[in-house]
């Protein structure tokens, strides 16, 4: 059986990574539009340099939950028949022991040269304009796909998509396009559906089921499943 799995924020919320629409609307006390767009960079990168480098850093404060931990020793029992796309920017997919896993939105560990567009792997600041180790101008930003610009590998998704048995979403709002809309062709491709979120969706209803707990109970109990 080919699985693929759209994670968001919802898997590590339980890790202690924050989630992005909390009932203030507001992340980590920021709106989207001072953080997350390209307009928002050019205007005032020092502010969005500061909030992903405070991100970045909150990484070596967090772990795996049972939930990312279940989705590994999935990934053992079906190998290449697995991909796990995440729109979560944190590595704890990979921290767990999963190894298929496409960040559509980017990642936290990485840096984007603005100048001569290579992704480099990154741990340190960016605020203090570090080089880019390829072209050495001082112009990296997050490599973190804001509103407004394409998501990664999405060819590749989308042909995924078309072969898929079984399309999973865990711990996503349903709220941003293109990861909103697989549900819906994975189910023109004749998939099954199941979501796994903290509560229902505007998506849910276009799953064949869904299922309403915490990630780190509902996941492991699904993958038991899957592998009995
Ligand atoms: N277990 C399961 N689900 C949870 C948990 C939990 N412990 N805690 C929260 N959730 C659910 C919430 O109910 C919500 O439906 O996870 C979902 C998180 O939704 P969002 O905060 O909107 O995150 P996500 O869907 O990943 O956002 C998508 O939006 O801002 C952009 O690029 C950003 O990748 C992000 C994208």
């Amino acid at each position: 059986m080919r699985v693929l799995i759209l994670t968001g924020a919802g898997i590590s919320a339980e890790s202690g990574v924050p989630t992005f629409r909390d009932a203030d609307g507001l992340w980590e006390g920021h709106s989207f539009e001072e953080v997350a767009t390209p307009e928002a960079f050019a205007r005032d990168p020092d502010t969005v340099q500061r909030f992903y480098d405070a991100r970045r850093a909150a990484l070596a404060g967090v772990e795996p939950n049972p939930a990312h931990q279940a989705l590994a020793r999935l990934e053992e029992a079906l190998g290449e028949d697995l991909l796990i796309v995440t729109q979560n920017v944190d590595d704890l997919h990979e921290r767990a022991g999963s190894t298929r896993v496409l960040h559509m939105h980017g990642a936290l560990t990485s840096a984007l040269c603005g100048s001569c567009e290579q992704r480099h792997p990154w741990a340190e600041p960016l605020l203090h304009r570090p080089s880019c180790p390829g072209c050495g101008q001082a112009a990296l930003r997050p490599d973190v796909v804001w509103f407004g610009e394409l998501p990664y590998e999405m060819e590749r998704v989308f042909e995924v998509l078309e072969r898929t048995d079984l399309f999973v979403a865990i711990g996503t709002s349903g709220a941003v396009y293109p990861a909103a809309g697989f549900v819906r062709i994975a189910v023109t491709y004749g998939a099954r559906t199941l979501e796994l979120n903290l509560e229902r969706t505007e998506s849910s209803e276009y799953f064949d089921s869904a299922r309403q707990g915490p990630a780190s109970e509902l996941v492991p109990a699904w993958v038991e499943e899957m592998l009995s």
